[in-house]
């Protein structure tokens, strides 16, 4: 089987992808068939032998896995050969296989696909056991989260906001408080452009935030510290930020606050019983649809080296997944995961397929249907910015778009007209023609604009029809795209495609 390996300690640019033989499973151990390995901040500590577990080399990272089991050991009741499951192994999952002790396999839920299984247990546990356990958050509660686009800052945002909490998000540029505020944060912080501390005095008007939930450590911890409330909870997670700081005592008694350590491994082995009531939970809140993790990116086996890189290089928001049936297989999962998505927020009713050109004409005055609800993120956003080469501030720079009379950034009209071909796809297809051309739209009107965040359909109907040269047929499709709880549509068109 295929692995990366990590043979001397060092950067990622010192891991090889090398040919070695499939693991055995030993007594209550199984193999599992990688087909998901997310990339979590411990792996690129482990790498460099600055981790608390020091496994001999070689040894491969990847510490949390999704796949189907392919031999069980002696001892293993629960599971057979096919199942699918999702488990944490500390190490060995950037390989095709990777053995796993029974008690840190779980059964995959109903409906998951294998990329969101790889991506769930170490952020939302961890971020869940602080915010629930340790912190005990309230409704109407302040939260703050540094970190926040980060693997467990993120899941802590969509935690928080789930509590009940008002979330205020932390993090280090436009990009990903955009991310954070899609998933539900109601303040933002670009601390490496403003002072934290003042940043948090003028968003709770001098009160303080009742929870700091900190993932990074180093300069923000004691900014962050000093702007909580009376009776606060300050939540030691990490120090992705590199130095471990040192906090004056005299901080928590004037404040009247608690610091609060928080170890997810620790907790899950000291208290299995209360952690496996937390995963239960955890898993009815993604059951509901009501968590969702960020895929930032899915790379290939050759490449986990650049996932690791970019996780220290922070340039991954949520999380980074690793596929090791190789890149082909990771665009057909993420061509699983649209579809899976799709399926969850609106079940499509039957394709409308025509099989004539008569009975396409007879089709003519009719609705041909709706597609289903496609959320508009701030990345379709960006990358749409970048292709057209225009960065105005209202589609791409949060902090000014956010005092519009929008309140935030808005997809660019363009974007949602550009978007016609693949939602009409979704709606209709004509099972006899060769090929079909877009010609064009008539009467475009742009009728309200669409904040990021939030979700559009397509209701289409064929509103003419007429025979062209070379046995073409030119349709005329009455494009009408909605906005999910808004009356007034985005947008307005005529769509012209000529099919032979
Ligand atoms: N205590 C526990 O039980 C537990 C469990 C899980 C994870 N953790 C710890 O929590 C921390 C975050 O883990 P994660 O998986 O969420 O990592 P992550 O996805 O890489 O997120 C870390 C965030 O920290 C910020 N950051 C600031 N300086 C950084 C630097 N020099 N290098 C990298 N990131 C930096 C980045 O956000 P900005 O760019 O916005 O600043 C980044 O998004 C780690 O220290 C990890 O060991 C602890």
């Amino acid at each position: 089987m295929k692995a990366i390996l990590c043979e001397s300690y060092g950067s990622p640019d010192k891991l090889v992808l090398k040919e070695i033989e499939s693991p055995k499973p030993g007594l209550n151990e199984l193999i599992i068939e990688v087909k998901a390995c997310s990339a979590n901040f411990p792996d690129t500590l482990i790498i460099q032998n600055l981790y608390q577990f020091k496994p001999e080399l070689p040894f491969s990272p990847g510490g949390e896995v999704a796949g189907q089991v392919k031999e069980v050991g002696e001892g293993v009741k629960n599971f057979k050969k096919g199942d699918s499951v999702f488990a944490l192994c500390s190490w060995g999952g950037f390989a095709e296989e990777v053995k796993v002790a029974v008690e840190r396999v779980f059964p995959m839920l109903p409906g998951m696909d294998y990329v969101t299984a790889a991506s769930v247990m170490y952020n939302y546990g961890t971020s869940y056991h602080a915010l629930k356990d340790r912190a005990q958050l309230k409704k109407g509660e302040t939260l703050l989260v540094l970190g926040a686009a980060g693997g467990v800052g993120l899941a802590a945002v969509e935690l928080g906001k789930l509590m009940g909490a008002k979330v205020i998000a932390a993090a280090s540029s436009a990009e990903k408080l955009a991310i954070c505020k899609e998933k539900g944060a109601d303040e933002y912080i670009n601390y490496e452009e403003s002072d934290l501390k003042d940043a948090i005095k003028s968003l709770t008007n001098g009160r303080g935030v009742d929870v700091v939930y900190d993932p990074v450590g180093d300069k923000w911890a004691e900014p962050a510290l000093r702007s909580m409330a009376w009776n606060g909870r300050y939540l030691v997670v990490g120090f992705a930020g590199g130095e471990i700081p040192k906090i004056p005592l005299n901080l928590p008694l004037l404040k009247g606050c608690s610091i609060m350590g928080v170890f997810w491994g620790r907790f899950a082995t000291t208290e299995p019983q209360n952690s496996n009531k937390n995963l239960g939970e955890l898993a009815s809140y993604f059951l509901k649809g009501n968590l969702k993790p960020n895929i930032y990116k899915l790379y290939p086996l050759e490449e986990a080296a650049m996932a690791l890189q970019d996780l220290m290089d922070r340039k991954v928001i949520g999380k980074a997944v690793i596929i090791p049936a190789g890149i082909e297989k990771a665009l057909e999962i993420v061509g699983y995961m649209e579809k899976a998505v799709v399926k969850n927020v609106t079940p499509v009713s039957g394709k409308l397929v025509f099989h004539s050109p008569e009975e396409i004409k007879s089709f003519v005055g009719k609705e041909m249907g709706k597609s289903a609800w496609l959320r508009v993120n701030q990345e379709m956003v960006n990358l749409f910015a970048d292709a057209t080469l225009d960065h105005q501030w209202i589609h791409v720079d949060m902090e000014k778009a956010a005092l519009s009379p929008f309140g935030s950034t808005i997809a660019h009209g363009y974007l949602t007209l550009s978007l016609l071909p693949k939602l009409m796809s979704e709606i209709y297809e004509i099972s006899f023609s060769q090929m079909g051309i877009n010609y064009g739209t008539e009467k475009v009107r742009f009728l309200n604009p669409v904040k990021t965040g939030s979700e559009i359909r397509l209701v289409a109907v064929l509103k003419h029809v007429s025979d062209m040269p070379n046995n073409g047929l030119k349709m005329i499709v009455e494009a009408t795209v909605e906005i999910r709880d808004l009356d007034k549509p985005a947008c307005y068109a005529e769509a012209i495609s000529v099919i032979y």
